[in-house]
């Protein structure tokens, strides 16, 4: 069965960073396929995110890449210039960049490696969101916008050897919180979403090992791990004028993963 295609608001214009890869690229790829213009940011992969910008053009879309450091205010400063210059006014913001948790305890973790989980995962989501409220309130008409931070289910769950993603992850879930509190005024709606186990790079041991990953599975409920274009489905519906009216809430999607805490013993 096809749902109908999601419909948003007029002359809308969307930045989706992390955009090479994983859930942002799935998610920058549906936005341009409902002919949402969208600006994309890489990390370190250009030939990634040409290829992102190569299939939505090819499906009759407009997009264009950027290569940025989200954790830099002057990276989003230009990010959001640039866009603006080629599109318009930014109304949809989406923020999946972000690095993952390694494993490492906090006696062995260094002050660098926590400082640039949380700049990826925290700041850089301060800095976007900032940057589109305030590129939105220099608007005439003063229109509304959307935004959804990619959480995870660790922003509640925490894990051993994450201490710096789990804590820029519920510092996100505040941010989202917060910010949609402030924003309702001006009809800037804010959610979180946040994944279980979804199979991009960021799992890219249990892509290359099937035992791996059919260990990991067999503890899902759904019994299958989620993809992109799972999670890229609800951000869209989020970005959707569909969902006018949800904001300052986080919807989990983890085929029940995060239900199982707490089961057996
Ligand atoms: N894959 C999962 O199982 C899973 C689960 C829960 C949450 N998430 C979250 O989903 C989001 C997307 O992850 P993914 O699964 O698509 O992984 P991914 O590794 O495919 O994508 C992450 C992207 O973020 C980029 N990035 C990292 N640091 C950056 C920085 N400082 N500036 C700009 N870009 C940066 C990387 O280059 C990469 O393109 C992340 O925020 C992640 O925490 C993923």
């Amino acid at each position: 069965m096809h749902s109908p295609p999601a419909s948003f608001a007029p002359a809308s214009v969307a930045i989706v960073t992390g955009g090479e890869s994983g859930i942002g690229r799935a998610t920058a790829i549906s936005l341009g396929k409902a002919r949402v213009p969208v600006v994309l940011t890489y990390f370190q992969d250009v030939d990634a995110a040409q290829d992102v910008v190569a299939r939505i053009e090819s499906a009759g879309g407009r997009a264009a890449a950027i290569q940025a450091d989200v954790g830099r205010e002057d990276a989003v400063e230009r990010l959001f210039a640039c866009a603006e210059d080629r599109f318009g006014p930014v109304d949809l913001l989406v923020n999946s960049a972000g690095r993952n948790m390694t494993g490492v305890m906090i006696a062995d973790m260094p002050l660098d490696q926590f400082d640039g989980l949380i700049r990826a995962d925290l700041y850089g989501p301060f800095l976007t969101c900032r940057r589109l409220v305030r590129g939105l309130s220099a608007q005439p008409d003063r229109r509304g916008g959307r935004i959804v931070n990619i959480s995870s289910i660790h922003e509640q769950a925490p894990r051993a050897g994450g201490v710096d993603y789990d804590a820029a992850k519920g510092g996100l879930a505040q941010l989202t919180r917060t910010l949609a509190l402030e924003l309702a005024p001006q009809r800037i709606a804010v959610n979180g979403v946040a994944p279980g186990m979804i199979l991009t790079p960021m799992n890219q041991s249990a892509l290359d090992h099937p035992e791996e990953r059919h260990r990991k599975e067999a503890a899902i409920p759904w019994g299958r791990a989620g993809t992109a274009e799972d999670v890229a489905n609800l951000v869209l519906f989020l970005l959707s004028l569909a969902a006018d009216y949800i904001t300052g809430t986080t919807v989990t999607i983890d085929g029940a993963l995060s239900l199982t805490i707490a089961q057996g013993a």
